[in-house]
This record gives structure tokens, C-alpha cells and sequence, in this order.
């Protein structure tokens, strides 16, 4: 009997005939060919790790079978069976970090402004900044020892990324040496990888006479170029390199941003022609403009402007935020637009709730990119700009947002469409959907929320998918597509049942390997990423409950103050009463306010949160947080600094006692450990006195931590 072939996909391997093996073979053999090319020549796969695992599997299955059918061409004789193993994973001994970004002349006057209050008595009102091109291609970072090229390594997640050193030494703008004087023993150049137009364009050419599929943008494939497993087809594409900052360094060749890209453009590294210094807001902002109007003709893209503070000392000194330098911004261009119609509204239901209208398009290029979805923000921004369905609208993407619904084209508006009216009740569960009045200030939200909260399913589905997220638990091979298929069938209803699963799975008779995409190895290679995942850090742990408001830099502080999760949670359940030592203690950390404290206190008082605390934490064991801080006899310690200092402003005295390991607090109390007061300290040093708080000047502050 003889099966069409996408019949044949679906049959077991032992089920198969010699005839149906052989056209099944050669229909694998495609697949997987297309979706290589899909995954490393365009960056943009179709299908997910697991489900491509499966493919091959199939296929190892078959001729495991028939040995006599492997074909010239089977995806089993070509090196590297998985894509997520193909390169060997590097850990970045300094953190590969991002850019916060500004997109007016305003937002660079703050960020200027931000910078310069930093510091006391306008020790840095003169400051310059460089301002460099923001190349929008891939970063790398190039390990230098002696001299020598000795590891090329993708950014990754920016902790980890891949070695890539083989495909990198095929770059021509990358020295394999550098030459000349004063090369450091260890020297971490990083930059950007990114592609010429013209070579853009030939490449598509060649695609396009070959009857191949083209590729979307010069970023993605550059990308994908780079993360060939075959070094000589990354050769084959001409790359290009400049770099822009550093990581790991055994000395600096300068003291200044300028000068160590000088120092780099010296030793062999290009450095971008464009770069310079800039001493005020108006000259940064007119480079910004010349950038812009060189853009077109630059033959490479750029999406904005990047500024730093020039003195390398400064920057040490404003340290970073989260993933970002508080001593560097990218300075955005302004986004592309489009105008495209308006297929139909789609109202998706978010963790907390929150009803978010997208908008659904009649696909466009913008910049570059399809867009199909875009955000039309909450019901007032539908009404305001009285959007309905079937209208043309303008739509604007921006870097790497979510592209947007700006206005309607109202000459364009057929007859007869009706103005769009926002569901009051939850599309998932038909609860209704509410727009809070706020406590404070007696406004309504702007966001209408689902009142189903926990017999919501796409709040639980949302909220799985935020416990598993990259800056969560990040449990490889456990993604949205596969959290919602898991939802779905009732494999996993709560955070616990993810470390469960392998033990319900050994139960079924539904087990997970005899699922569509999936085979035994994906399965074994999911449990064995779970199980990993049994020990984590605490702020990643707190971060992954989405408790309202709560996001990284919260959960960081929280786990920083609180030390452990039992700890945590107990003095949350104590700051329920709000005249406990608890709740004082709790509004006293700097970085918490009265809003934040209300979800945390909410989220914890909820039985049925606690429930589902106790299951996960029988599978689950958050680790104690450990700083990376400098040891020093700071830290652990709560510091409340009062007055006005000398040598520091308030904001870089905060972040100086952080570095070294320490909680400040906002108001002083019996936890409070010292007190530094300056010139007409007041209330807070008459606390620390009668409390018998240790007071320390400014001086034995510093003397304290050990800088002079
Ligand atoms: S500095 C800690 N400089 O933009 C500072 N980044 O949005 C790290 N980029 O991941 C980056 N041109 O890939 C810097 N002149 C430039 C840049 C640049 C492009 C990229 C880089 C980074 C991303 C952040």
C-alpha cells in the first residue's frame, strides 16, 4: 500500500516499507536542509530546537533501520548534529552588557544631566563624551593574548556565548596579530560584525539567479554568516568588524575612551572614522544629525548615535544599571513608518491581566522587517486616534520595539466601518474586565484588566511563559510555544508541575517522546535541562514569580536585602501589619516605594499563592544571594548617608556602598548599621544617636571601605 508523502510523516519508523522509508528519507533530507538554512544563513528559524531535533532523530531512526538507503546527501553525514551544540559555549569573564537608549534631544539632555549631578561640586560639568555610530550588526568580543588572536566569541545572552573563533579568523578587517607597541598580555577587544550593502546585495543577487530564497536584512545575515559551521562559507561572505569597547584587559593603554579606540585603531583594530569628542549637549546632538544625514551614504547600517563619558575614571565611577552603563546611551534615529490596513484587533490577555490590543495587518516592509502585528497601546489610544477595522494606518518600527499604530489615513476609510468597541470582559475567560480607579490619585487606568485572576488561563499560561523567560528560569528547550502546548494538554498547570513532569511523564500513557515533534533525546535533553535548573539564584527566583511591579532590578534588591527566600517571605507576611518593624524595614530600602511594597505584601498574603509557593519550593531550592561585590568591611551592612557631603553627591554615594557590598536605606532604624553624616545633618542624626547608632563622617566612611 502506497501513502502520499506528508502521510508518511506521520507513520512510525518501524511501520514503514523499504519504498516509504526512501521517500521519506529524501523528504527529511529537505526539510532539514531548509531549515539550516533557515536557522544559520538567515537567523531565522521556523521551527523550535526541539522540534528540529525530532526531524533528525527521524531520520537517524529510518537508517538506523535500513542501512542501505543512506542517502550522498543525508543530513547524518554532516558534522554537528545539534544546532544549540554546535559551538562550544564561552563564559564572558566581563559581562557583555546593552545600551539603554534616548529618542529625543531631551532624553540626551537628561542623560547628560544625570551624569554630571552624578558627581559632586560639577567635578564633571567640563566632561566630554564620545560619540560613536551605532553599527546594527552583531557583537563580538576578540581575545587577544600576547598579541595573538586566541578566541572569538558571539555575545550570547552576555553572559555566555558561543566560540566562534574559526569563523572569525576568516574576517579581514580582524587582525589575527596586533601589531605594534604597548599591546596589554591580555586585551578583549569588542565590537560590531556587520555586512557592506553591496555585499548585501550580491549576495541576494546570486540567490535570487540560483532559484534560492533571499535574505531579509544585512543584521541577520551577518548573524547567520558568522554562525556557519563551515568557516570558509562565513569567509565567503565578506564581513566586516569595528570596535567600540573592550572587555577583559590585563592593562588599559589609556584613560580615556578616546584614547584606548585610538590606542586599538594603533595596534591594527578598525575603529569608526566617524568617532568624536564632544564637550556639550549641542554638540552631541549635532553629531546625531550628521550621522543621520551621512546614513544613506555610509554603505553600512546604523540605527542611532552612541555617547559615553570620555573619562575612563568617571565611568568606573557611574558603574552600571541592571545590563546597562549608567555612562553610555544609544541615541536612537527616528523609526521607520508604513501604512498598511488594518486587518482585524486581537485582544491579548496578559499575566497581570491586562487587556492589550494588537493590531493585525495586511503584512508591510518596514525598514527592512515584515511586520504583521503591531501594538495599539490600550482602548483610550483606539479612541483617540479612532482606529477601526478596515482602516489604512500608519505604522513606525523602531529598532528592535514593538512596532506601533501611530494614526488612521482617514482619506482612505471605506464606508461604513464602525468605530471599535473594547471588549468588557476577558476574551480567555469571561470574567469581567475592569479599569481600576487609582488609590492615590482617583484616576482610572489607563489598562482594562481581567478580574479572573486565578481562574484566568491566559494569566496562568502568560505567567508560566514569564517563570520560564530568558531573565527567569531559562530552561532550554522549555519556551512560550512550548509552555502554551503543555498548558494546553494539562502537563503543566503551575511552576511545579515543570519539575514534576519528568516523574508524571515516567507514569503516562500520554508520555511526552511519543508526541508530535518530539522524540526520546529532545525529552531526556528537557528533563536534564530542568533538573538544572533545581538550584537558582535568588533574584532570578523572586524575578520569576511576576509579582506585580516586581521586575529585575527589584527582585535583585529584594534578594539583596532580604538574603533568603524564607527570609523574604516571612517578612512579607509580618509587613501585612503595617506598624511592624517588617513593613518600616521593608519601605527603608532605598528603591522600594509604596507601590512596589503593596504588590509584595498583596502577592504574599494570597493563599493561593502561597500554595503554589509551597509546591515549587519542595522542587525548587533558591539559592542564598551572594554579591559579587568587593568584600570589605561593608558588607551585609545597611548605611544610611544624611547631610550634605563633601567629596560625593547622594547618587554615587549610594552606588559606592553598593559596590562594596552594602544596603542603603532611606531612613534610619535599629537595623541600621552606621550612619555617615555631613555638613547639617539633622533629623536622621538625632535618630542615629538616640537609637545609639554608630555615625561616621565622610572621611572615616572612606577610610572605612579603605579608599583614601
Ligand atoms: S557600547 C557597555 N558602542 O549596540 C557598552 N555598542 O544596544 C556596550 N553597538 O550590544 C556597548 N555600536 O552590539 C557600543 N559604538 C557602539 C556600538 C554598540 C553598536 C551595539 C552593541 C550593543 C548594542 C546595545
Amino acid at each position: 500500500m502506497s501513502a502520499p508523502a506528508e502521510q508518511l510523516a506521520t507513520l512510525p519508523v518501524e511501520g514503514l516499507s523499504q519504498a516509504q522509508a526512501e521517500v521519506e528519507l529524501e523528504r527529511l533530507a529537505r526539510e532539514i536542509a531548509r531549515h539550516d538554512e533557515l536557522y544559520y544563513a538567515q537567523d531565522a528559524p521556523e521551527i523550535s530546537d526541539a522540534d528540529y531535533d525530532a526531524l533528525r532523530l527521524r531520520n537517524d531512526a529510518i537508517e538506523t533501520r535500513f542501512p542501505g538507503l543512506v542517502r550522498p546527501d543525508s543530513p547524518s553525514l554532516r558534522v554537528g548534529v545539534e544546532p544549540s551544540e554546535q559551538f562550544a559555549k564561552v563564559t564572558h569573564t566581563v559581562p557583555m552588557l546593552s545600551l539603554g537608549n534616548a529618542f529625543s534631544d531631551e532624553d540626551v539632555r537628561d542623560f547628560v544631566e544625570r551624569v554630571r549631578r552624578f558627581f559632586k561640586k560639577g567635578e564633571a560639568d567640563t566632561a566630554a563624551f564620545t560619540a560613536e555610530p551605532k553599527i546594527d550588526g552583531l557583537s563580538i568580543s576578540l581575545r587577544y593574548e600576547k598579541g595573538k588572536l586566541v578566541l572569538g566569541a558571539t555575545r550570547g545572552d552576555g553572559m555566555t556565548g558561543e566560540n566562534v573563533t574559526a569563523n572569525v579568523r576568516t574576517i579581514k578587517d580582524i587582525p589575527n596579530e596586533l601589531k605594534g607597541s604597548g599591546v596589554p598580555d591580555v586585551f578583549e577587544a569588542r565590537g560590531e560584525i556587520f555586512m557592506l550593502h553591496t555585499d548585501f546585495a550580491e549576495l541576494n543577487a546570486a540567490q535570487e539567479a540560483a532559484g534560492k530564497q533571499t535574505y531579509v536584512n544585512p543584521r541577520n545575515t551577518a548573524s547567520g554568516s558568522l554562525r556557519q559551521l563551515d568557516p570558509s562559507v562565513t569567509a565567503s561572505r565578506k564581513l566586516h568588524f569595528f570596535a567600540y569597547t573592550w572587555g577583559e584587559v590585563s592593562a588599559l593603554p589609556a584613560d580615556t575612551q578616546m584614547g584606548v579606540l585610538d590606542a586599538m585603531g594603533a595596534w591594527g583594530l578598525p575603529i569608526n572614522p566617524l568617532t568624536r569628542l564632544c564637550t556639550s549637549v549641542e554638540e552631541l546632538i549635532a553629531a546625531h544629525a550628521d550621522f543621520e544625514a551621512e546614513r544613506a551614504t555610509l554603505g553600512y547600517d546604523i540605527d542611532g548615535v552612541v555617547y559615553k563619558v570620555d573619562r575612563l575614571d568617571l565611568q568606573e565611577r557611574l558603574g552600571f544599571v541592571s545590563r546597562a552603563p549608567r555612562w553610555a546611551i544609544a541615541h536612537k534615529f527616528p523609526a521607520e513608518k508604513a501604512t498598511t490596513v488594518l486587518k482585524d484587533i486581537e485582544i491579548q490577555v496578559g499575566r497581570t491581566g491586562a487587556l492589550t490590543p494588537v493590531a493585525k495587518l495586511e503584512p508591510v516592509t518596514v525598514g527592512g522587517v515584515v511586520v504583521q502585528n503591531a501594538t495599539l497601546h490600550n482602548e483610550d489610544e483606539i479612541a483617540r486616534k479612532d482606529v477601526r477595522i478596515g482602516d489604512t494606518v500608519v505604522i513606525q518600527r523602531a529598532g528592535d520595539v514593538i512596532p506601533q499604530v501611530l494614526s488612521v489615513v482617514e482619506d482612505k476609510r471605506p464606508k461604513g466601518l464602525t468605530p471599535f468597541d473594547f471588549p468588557k470582559v476577558c476574551p480567555a475567560c469571561g470574567s469581567h474586565a475592569v479599569r481600576e480607579i487609582h488609590p492615590r490619585t482617583g484616576r482610572e487606568d489607563v489598562v482594562r484588566r481581567c478580574t479572573g485572576g486565578l481562574i484566568c488561563p491566559a494569566q496562568a499560561v502568560e505567567r508560566l511563559k514569564h517563570f520560564v523567560s530568558r531573565n527567569a528560569f531559562d530552561i532550554e528547550g522549555l519556551g512560550a510555544k512550548q509552555i502554551e502546548a503543555f498548558y494546553t494538554e494539562g502537563r503543566v498547570m503551575k511552576p511545579a508541575d515543570i519539575f514534576t513532569l519528568e516523574a508524571r511523564n515516567a507514569r503516562t500513557d500520554n508520555p511526552l517522546q511519543e508526541k508530535e515533534g518530539w522524540g526520546e533525546q529532545s525529552v531526556a535533553n528537557l528533563f536534564a535541562a530542568i533538573n538544572e535548573r533545581r538550584s537558582i539564584s535568588l533574584d532570578r527566583f523572586i524575578y520569576a514569580l511576576g509579582i506585580r511591579h516586581v521586575g529585575e532590578t527589584t527582585a535583585r534588591l529584594l534578594a539583596k536585602s532580604y538574603g533568603t527566600f524564607e527570609a523574604l517571605r516571612d517578612a512579607m507576611h509580618a509587613a501585612a501589619d503595617h506598624q511592624s518593624a517588617a513593613y518600616e524595614d521593608l519601605n527603608t530600602i532605598d528603591g522600594i516605594g509604596q507601590v512596589v511594597a503593596d504588590a509584595l505584601i498583596e502577592f504574599f498574603a494570597e493563599a493561593h499563592n502561597n500554595e503554589v509557593l509551597d509546591a515549587l519550593l519542595v522542587e525548587v531550592t533558591p539559592a542564598p544571594f551572594e554579591t559579587e561585590e568587593r568584600a570589605s568591611p561593608v558588607t551585609g551592612k545597611t548605611i544610611v548617608f544624611t547631610g550634605s557631603l563633601d567629596r560625593l553627591s547622594r547618587s554615587e554615594a549610594k552606588v559606592m556602598a553598593e559596590r562594596y557590598g552594602a544596603k542603603v536605606a532611606g531612613s534610619v532604624s535599629s537595623k541600621t548599621d552606621y550612619v555617615v553624616a555631613g555638613e547639617a545633618a539633622g533629623s536622621k542624626l538625632k535618630k542615629a544617636q538616640e537609637l545609639g547608632v554608630q555615625v561616621l563622617s565622610e572621611d572615616a566612611w572612606f577610610d572605612l571601605v579603605g579608599e583614601t
